[in-house]
């Protein structure tokens, strides 16, 4: 496995989004989080913002949607250019259909599940999906701390998805760590967002390379 690093433009400084987009140029994709102040209680950016992110950016865009209404907002965000859309699955009225348009436009689909959120329900849809996003704490706000009580989900998400043949990347999002990325990736994650972890660390290069050393070793010793 090569895991794959996401650093959460959340933990930004958001005036110098330039500067600090530059600064994660070595990881695999930029995780931005869309909130709207109704699906979560916290309000970041639009798809104004994210796409001169998208211009601005030196790797592609992870887009990650907390918001209501995914149906008549997730397409713009493919349109703009973002390699991946992921949206909530709670919030979604038809989430295969939504999934599909997004793959028409061009983009990875993405669907999300909070902590309470059970994944067996995706099981049967899982083919629909290049990435199902088990969220690792309550959506909303960075530097929270790891759940490791989702992990039994994240690892069934794997089995099925195993069994099933089904080429889909498991995301984990949330209190991800140097000390905690070992036990995700051990469950059967294999792409890691990092807010914190990566924009609190004084060599922020330096934690990419970490954080993904100690997730290929996690993975290899399962
Ligand atoms: C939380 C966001 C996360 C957040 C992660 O709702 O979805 O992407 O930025 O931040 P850390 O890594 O600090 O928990
Ligand atoms: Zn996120």
């Amino acid at each position: 496995m090569n895991p794959r690093i996401n650093p959460s433009i959340l933990a930004a400084d958001f005036v110098n989004m330039q500067s600090e987009l530059a600064r994660i140029a070595s990881a695999d994709f930029a995780h931005v989080d869309v909130m709207d102040n109704h699906f979560v209680p916290n309000l970041t950016f639009g798809p104004q913002m994210v796409e001169r992110i998208q211009e601005t950016s030196p790797i592609p865009l992870d887009v990650h949607l907390m918001i209501t209404d995914p149906e008549r907002w997730a397409p713009g965000y493919a349109e703009l250019g973002a390699a991946s859309v992921t949206f909530h699955l709670e919030a979604a009225d038809d989430p295969v259909a939504l999934a599909r348009r997004l793959r028409q436009i061009g983009a990875r689909a993405g669907v999300a599940i909070k902590p309470g959120t059970a994944g067996e329900p995706l099981y049967d849809i899982l083919d629909e999906f290049d990435q199902i996003l088990v969220m690792t704490v309550e959506p909303g706000f960075g530097g929270q701390g790891f759940m490791p009580e989702t992990m039994p989900k994240l690892r069934a998400l794997r089995e099925e998805a195993t069994r099933r043949g089904a080429d889909v990347w498991l995301q984990v999002d949330g209190g991800i760590s140097f000390d905690t990325i070992g036990q995700a990736a051990e469950a059967g994650a294999d792409t890691f967002v990092a807010g914190s972890a990566v924009y609190g660390a004084d060599d922020v290069e330096a934690a990419v390379t970490g954080l993904r050393d100690r997730a290929r070793t996690a993975s290899l010793e399962s």
